[in-house]
C-alpha cells in the first residue's frame, strides 16, 4: 500500500525534529516552518494529512487552517497546542481542525491520532468524490464570478463618455451660445457701419470726420468682440479634444509608459462635465510634471482616478465648505496620489466594508435627488490597483476624508 503523505509544520526545530523521529517510519514527511508556507504546500503537494503547530510567526496556525480548509475541506489537520492553550485548540476544532495534541508529546497517542485522522478524514470513496467535486465546482464558480468582475470593470469603462454626455453636450453649449450671439451682434453692426460709411462718402465737412471718427470706434469693437468669439472657439476646441482624446484612450488596453500627472489632469478636466463639480467646487491641484514613468494601462488609472474623484464630488454635495485637493508626486519609489476632500465623511463603521462589493450608502431619494451608487467604484479601485501593487490608504473624519495611493514605479507591473 501507497504511503500516506504528512505535512509537518513547526516553526521550531526541537519540535519539529520530535514529529520527524516518530512518523517518519511508516509516512512519507515534508516540512513547513510558518502558515504561509505550509498553505502553500498544502496547495502544491497536495499531502494526505497535516500536524502544525498553532503559534508561528508570518502566518500562525489558526489563520492557515483555516486557507486549508477552503482549499481542501476534507484534509485532516491535527493540530498542536502548548500547555495550557486549550480553549485554542478548541476554537481549531470549530474552524475543521480533525484533533489536537499538546506538548510535549506522546508518541503513542500521536502516532494513535495520526492513524485515526487518516482512516476516518479518508472517509468513504463516494463522500470523497462528492467532496472533491463539490470543491471543483466552487473552484469553478470563484473564476466565473471573477471572470465577470473583470466584464464589470470592462463595461464601466467603456461608459465613461456616455455617463458625462449630457454634461459634455452643455459645457458645449455655452461657450456656442456666446460665439454666436457675439457673431450676430458683430453682422449687425457691420452692416450699420457699412450703411453709415456709404452716407458719408464724398461728405468733407468737419463734422464729417469727427463722425468717421465715432465709427472707427465702433468698429475697434467689433474687432475686441471676434477675440471673444475666437476664446470661445478655443474652449469648444478644447472640449472635443479632449473627449476625443478620452475616446481613444478608453480603448487603449495595453501597457504603456504613464505620466499619472498627465492622466488626472485630463480626467479633472474631462470632469468639469459634472456641472455641480464645475460650479459649486474649489479645487486645489498640485501635479508634479517631471514624474518618473509607470508602466500600465491608461484606462487602470483614469478609471481609478475617476471613481475616487467623484466619490469625493458626492461627499460634498450637502457639505457647506467644497473643496478637492488633488495632488500627485514622487516619493522615493513611489508615486504618491492623493484625492482630498471636505465632505461628509466615512463613519467608523463602514470603514472596513467600503471595498466591499456593492457596499453604498448613496441610495439617493424619493423624490429623485441625491446620489445613487451602485458599491462597485472602492472595489474595482482595488481590483485595478492589485496587479500594480498600490497600496491604498484611507483617512477620514467629517469634513475631511484623504484617499491616497501609493504606486511603485520601479520595475512597474509589465
Ligand atoms: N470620499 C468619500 N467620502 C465619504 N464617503 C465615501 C468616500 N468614498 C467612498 N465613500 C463611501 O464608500 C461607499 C462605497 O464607495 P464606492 O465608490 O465603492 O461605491 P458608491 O460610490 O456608493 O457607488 P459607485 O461608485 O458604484 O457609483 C460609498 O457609498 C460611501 O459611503
Ligand atoms: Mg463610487
Amino acid at each position: 500500500m501507497e504511503r500516506a503523505k504528512i505535512l509537518v509544520v513547526d516553526d521550531e526545530l526541537g519540535p519539529r525534529e520530535a514529529l520527524r523521529m516518530i512518523l517518519k517510519d511508516e509516512f512519507d514527511l515534508c516540512f513547513a516552518t510558518n502558515g504561509k508556507e505550509a498553505v502553500e504546500q498544502v496547495r502544491s503537494q497536495g499531502p494526505d494529512l497535516v500536524v502544525m503547530d498553532m503559534k508561528m510567526p508570518i502566518m500562525d496556525g489558526m489563520e492557515a487552517l483555516r486557507l486549508m480548509k477552503e482549499h481542501n475541506p476534507a484534509l485532516p489537520v491535527i493540530m498542536v497546542t502548548g500547555y495550557g492553550t486549550i480553549e485554542k485548540a478548541v476554537e481549531a476544532m470549530k474552524i475543521g481542525a480533525f484533533d489536537y495534541i499538546t506538548k510535549p508529546f506522546d508518541a503513542f497517542d500521536l502516532l494513535d491520532k495520526v492513524k485515526k485522522a487518516l482512516e476516518e478524514g479518508a472517509g468513504d470513496p463516494q463522500s470523497q468524490r462528492m467532496l472533491k467535486q463539490i470543491q471543483e465546482t466552487s473552484n469553478k464558480l470563484a473564476e466565473q464570478q471573477q471572470y465577470l468582475q473583470k466584464q464589470i470593470v470592462q463595461l464601466s469603462k467603456l461608459s465613461t463618455i456616455g455617463m458625462l454626455a449630457q454634461g459634455i453636450a452643455h459645457n458645449l453649449s455655452s461657450p456656442l451660445l456666446i460665439i454666436l450671439g457675439r457673431a450676430e451682434l458683430m453682422k449687425d453692426k457691420l452692416l450699420e457701419l457699412r450703411s453709415k460709411i456709404l452716407s458719408l462718402s464724398g461728405k468733407q465737412s468737419p463734422s464729417a470726420s469727427s463722425e468717421i471718427l465715432s465709427l472707427l470706434q465702433e468698429y475697434d469693437q467689433s474687432v475686441k468682440d471676434t477675440d471673444v468669439i475666437i476664446e470661445n472657439v478655443a474652449k469648444v476646441s478644447d472640449i472635443i479634444k479632449n473627449v476625443l482624446q478620452k475616446g481613444r484612450q478608453e480603448h487603449m488596453d495595453y501597457h504603456q509608459p504613464l505620466n499619472l500627472s498627465a492622466v488626472l489632469r485630463e480626467e479633472l478636466q474631462f470632469l468639469e462635465a459634472d456641472l455641480f463639480f464645475k460650479h459649486n467646487v474649489e479645487r486645489i491641484y498640485d501635479l508634479q510634471e517631471d514624474l518618473p514613468p509607470v508602466q500600465g494601462v491608461y484606462t487602470d488609472f483614469s478609471q481609478t482616478f475617476l471613481n475616487l474623484i467623484q466619490n469625493a464630488i458626492d461627499a460634498m454635495r450637502e457639505s457647506e465648505k467644497k473643496v478637492l485637493a488633488v495632488s500627485c508626486r514622487q516619493n522615493g519609489d513611489f508615486i504618491e496620489v492623493k484625492i482630498r476632500d471636505t465632505g461628509c465623511g466615512i463613519p467608523s463603521e463602514n470603514m472596513d466594508k467600503i471595498f466591499d462589493p456593492y457596499f453604498t450608502t448613496k441610495k439617493g431619494t424619493p423624490e429623485g435627488d441625491g446620489p445613487i451608487g451602485t458599491g462597485l467604484g472602492l472595489h474595482m479601485v482595488k481590483m485595478l490597483m492589485e496587479p500594480y501593487r498600490a497600496v491604498i490608504e484611507v483617512e477620514s473624519k467629517p469634513g475631511d476624508t484623504c484617499f491616497t495611493l501609493r504606486i511603485p514605479w520601479k520595475n512597474s507591473s509589465q
